[in-house]
């Protein structure tokens, strides 16, 4: 069977139908025993009566024709016990009938159930005689088939009303339950066909149950499905644009290097160099950003102390500083114990630190400081450089790929533009987040929080 709700709907029906049915059954049954009992009740004295006389009187023969004759209309086996409990026809009867008819009483018929649906009756009576017998039957239930075909039509109705309500039911339930994920397959397929803005829709996404929780799941995928081809599609323009500038000036060296004398060839032969250097720079980069979003270092996973890793990179920092006469400073540092992939982090904080060192004035510090915010559980790097900033609407930019402030706020330099964007990826899947502000003396900050190993 194909068909989910088919599937469904068969299963609900199913075990209704089996509910329903044995109710009726049951009901049946014991509506039945009841009226049996009753009419035990009502007939067994006068039975009692008949047979005693009849046994006295005519004898042995006569009552075993009448008792065969109630035996054939109505499942009923009657016996006739005499004063030591034997039946006067001689037949044998099982002993818990016996000790049944022990307990029985003069003057009113005692009726009871006997090995599951069968009915057992007893009295006793005193024949002409002034001998004392016990009259005992055991009345066997109707086959079902005849239960069933004693049903009114009223009960019959009754029942078709509630298989009509039952099988209305089981379709509802069964719609309810397929519906929604027809819905699902739909919009699955449509995002798989290339319209990444599918959605479940609201109906789906409002259901409290499993299914509602699978929609808002299903949403969640398909906008990260979208956001991440729609950031790949972005980021493949970008990198094939920052690739065409480098190549057609390489291009054009290339072409003036041919007709160029000798001496003046070691001048295109330098411009080459620098843009060979700028493609391997943006090739690098952009391995570093692919690596990192693949997830492969992961398993490199350590816990490691932050003021150590950042305590080299502002060694290394500050050697580079020099040049510029500039020197990196550690202002002050916490000890945070963390849970990263070191190469990554230390390659993510050397970006904002190298990035501080470009930009800072000449004979400038750029501050670096690591503080424990152990009410948040987290870790915060700042790092701090006295150049021009960044304006205030460019400042979440810097760390989209390949953003780097119109020339003429900034100075150019000649960055692929990937650095911020591998720092913010680094720190987004440790689990913490960046950010930038302006100092209010002037100068970038650039924050990094990660999360704190727990119980730190
Ligand atoms: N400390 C800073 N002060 C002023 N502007 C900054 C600072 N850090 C970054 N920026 C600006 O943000 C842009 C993006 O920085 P990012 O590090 O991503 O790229 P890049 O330094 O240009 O190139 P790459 O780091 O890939 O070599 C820079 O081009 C620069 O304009
Ligand atoms: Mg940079």
């Amino acid at each position: 069977m194909k068909s989910l709700f088919l599937k469904i709907f068969l299963w609900f029906w199913t075990a209704f139908a089996i509910v329903a049915m044995a109710l009726v059954v049951i009901v049946t049954i014991t509506r039945s025993n009841t009226r049996m009992q009753a009419a035990v009740s009502i007939y067994l004295p006068f039975e009692a009566r008949q047979a005693v006389d009849m046994y006295e009187r005519e004898g042995k023969p006569a009552l075993q024709h009448h008792f065969d004759h109630l035996a054939e209309e109505g499942f009923a086996e009657p016996y006739l016990l005499d004063e030591d409990w034997k039946d006067v026809l001689g037949r044998r009867l099982p002993m818990k009938a016996v000790e049944f008819g022990k307990s029985a009483r003069r003057d009113t018929p005692l009726v009871d159930k006997f090995h599951g649906w069968k009915v057992i009756a007893a009295q006793q009576i005193v024949g002409d005689s002034g001998r004392k017998y016990t009259i005992l039957v055991i009345i066997e239930r109707p086959p079902i088939v005849g239960l069933v075909s004693d049903l009114d039509y009223r009960t019959l109705l009754g029942l078709l009303v509630i298989y009509a309500v039952g099988t209305f039911s089981c379709f509802w339930f069964a719609r309810h339950i397929t519906q929604p994920i027809v819905k699902l397959s739909e919009a699955a397929g449509q995002i798989a066909d290339g319209s990444l803005d599918t959605r479940s829709g609201q109906s789906i996404r409002l259901r409290r149950d499993e299914i509602g929780r699978l929609s808002a799941s299903f949403d969640r995928m398909a906008e990260r499905i979208e956001s991440l081809v729609h950031g790949q599609q972005r980021l493949f323009g970008d990198v094939s644009h920052e690739l065409r500038s480098p190549l057609a000036r390489l291009s054009v060296a290339e072409g003036l290097l041919r007709q160029a004398p000798p001496e003046e060839q070691v001048e295109y032969l330098d411009r080459i160099a620098l843009e060979v250097d700028h493609i391997d720079h943006l090739i690098g980069q952009l391995l570093t950003l692919a690596r990192i979003d693949s997830g492969a270092d992961s398993s490199r996973t350590e816990t490691l102390e932050l003021s150590s890793l950042i305590q080299e990179v502002a060694v290394d920092g500050n050697f580079e500083a020099q040049a510029k006469r500039c020197s990196v400073k550690v202002d002050f540092m916490d000890i945070c114990m963390t849970s990263c992939v070191r190469e990554q982090l230390r390659r993510a904080i050397e970006n904002v630190v190298r990035n501080a060192i470009r930009h800072t004035q000449p004979g400038t510090d750029v501050q670096i400081a690591l503080h424990k915010q152990s009410a948040l559980s987290k870790a915060e790097i700042h790092v701090r450089d006295h150049g021009p900033g960044v304006s205030s609407d460019h400042l979440e930019k810097i760390f989209f790929p390949f953003y780097r402030i119109p020339a003429g706020k900034n100075d150019a330099t000649g960055g692929a533009g990937l650095g911020l964007a591998i720092t913010e990826r680094v720190i987004r899947m440790h689990g913490g987040k960046v950010s930038a502000v302006n100092a209010p003396a002037g100068g970038l900050i650039v924050k990094l929080e990660l999360p704190l190993i727990e119980g730190e």
